[in-house]
């Protein structure tokens, strides 16, 4: 990341300062998981279609210890706050704090079996809170990792993604898809990766080398987003329910095709029929666009993107005028090939394709437009695609 600003940054030396004074030990080990941008595939993981991801050079670090008996307690510098509860005491429920995200992860993994000892944590986020760019995912993957090396248990990078998705569902009460676990967990330098959220499969792509991935935060939050992600959630799944009576084959929206949506439209209400034509038009853009992205064809990857915003803003409603505003004023902009919303929508970011050599003038011009037009000035990030989650050695 080569600019923005974060009031937290990770240094090794103040997390194991903080974590001698919370704990009065020394720190035993350090794991980091990163946020993740999403290039294309909106609304489309728990639909069980495609999505295209990069990891972030922003991560969520956590400092761990071992305890002898069965307390977990946590604190987060981001917030200067403690909890501390039982592992034999810690029920599914969202209480909506930070804390829910870590004694959701150490529930699931017990509720499947894995024994864990008690450890001590203290959590360093780089990640920019709710900004859409999964610091709740980041969070999650880095408590699984810190969490599974104290209790030496060795697992795949796919199931920890999977643990960490139902500690989301049960604990902070959203039922998210797989994307943002998955990418913390299975992202690579320099690389997109569509996944294929049913079977979870998935590639990596190249990223070109004269493309910067610039992230524009719109500084707001609207507080519909986690129930209207739901009632999307719910919309999509009334679409299948009414589809599946004249096409018994389909399992979801990611079988149906624009030509039956289209043909079945009259069975439909009007909104769920939006609701529908969005994720599958989006399915078919992510994977045309990772074709384009294999061939280097960058203004196609563009105009797919484009298209993505514009679905998401008019068919699935989950735009707002803030991330308008940024796509609208990076769209005429030398050197920019794409602008999008990214993430589950209702404010946070966008995400911009800009040519290296152009990145300073696109700064300087989003900074003015959006300041000119809302009277806010937006967060701006130039950031590359990073690994996913791993132990820190410094
Ligand atoms: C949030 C969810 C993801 C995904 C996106 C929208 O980030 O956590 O699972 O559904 O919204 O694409």
């Amino acid at each position: 990341m080569q600019s923005g600003t974060s009031a937290h940054r990770y240094d090794r030396r103040r997390l194991t300062d903080v974590f001698l004074k919370v704990y009065g030990t020394a720190l035993a080990g350090v794991f980091r998981a990163p946020g993740r941008v999403n290039l294309i595939g909106e609304h489309t993981d728990y639909n069980e279609g495609f999505v295209m991801p990069a990891a972030l050079d922003m991560s969520t670090y956590v400092a761990v210890a071992p305890r002898s008996d069965r307390l977990l307690r946590a604190y987060s510098m981001n917030f200067e706050e403690s909890f501390e509860i039982s592992l034999d005491a810690n029920n599914p429920g969202a209480s909506g704090t930070w804390g829910d995200y870590v004694r959701g992860v150490a529930g699931i993994l017990e509720i499947r079996g894995h024994r864990l000892p008690g450890a001590d944590l203290v959590i360093l986020g780089e990640v920019p809170l709710g900004a859409g760019l999964s610091s709740s995912a980041a969070i999650e993957v880095a408590t699984a990792v810190a969490l599974l090396s104290t209790a030496g248990i060795k697992l795949e990078r796919t199931e920890i993604a999977m643990i960490c998705q139902q500690a989301e569902h049960l604990y902070a009460g959203t039922r998210c898809g797989i994307m943002d676990q998955f990418i913390a967990c299975h992202g690579k330098k320099g690389r997109a990766v569509m996944l294929d959220c049913r079977s979870l499969d998935f590639r990596l792509l190249p990223l070109p080398e004269k493309l910067q991935l610039v992230i524009c935060n719109s500084m707001v939050k609207h507080e519909l987003a986690s129930s209207e992600y739901n009632t999307r959630r719910a919309q999509c799944e009334a679409g299948v329910r009414v589809l599946k009576t004249v096409l018994p084959e389909i399992a979801s929206l990611r079988d149906v095709t624009e030509m039956q949506l289209n043909h079945h439209r009259n069975l439909l209400e009007p909104v769920v029929y939006r609701r529908c034509r969005h994720v599958v038009t989006e399915n078919d853009r992510v994977q045309r666009a990772g074709n384009a992205l294999q061939d280097g064809d960058v203004p196609e990857v563009g105009h797919l993107m484009y298209e993505s915003h514009r679905s998401l803003r008019d068919d699935y409603e989950v735009s707002c005028p803030e991330l308008d505003i940024l796509v609208e004023s990076a769209r005429p902009l030398t050197g920019v090939y794409a602008s999008r919303m990214t993430g589950g929508g209702f404010g946070g970011c966008t995400i911009n394709l800009v040519e290296m050599e152009h990145v300073q003038n696109f700064q300087r011009e989003i900074a003015r437009t959006y300041q000119q037009k809302t009277g806010m000035l937006p967060q701006i990030f130039v950031c590359q695609a990073s690994e996913g989650a791993e132990a820190v050695t410094i």
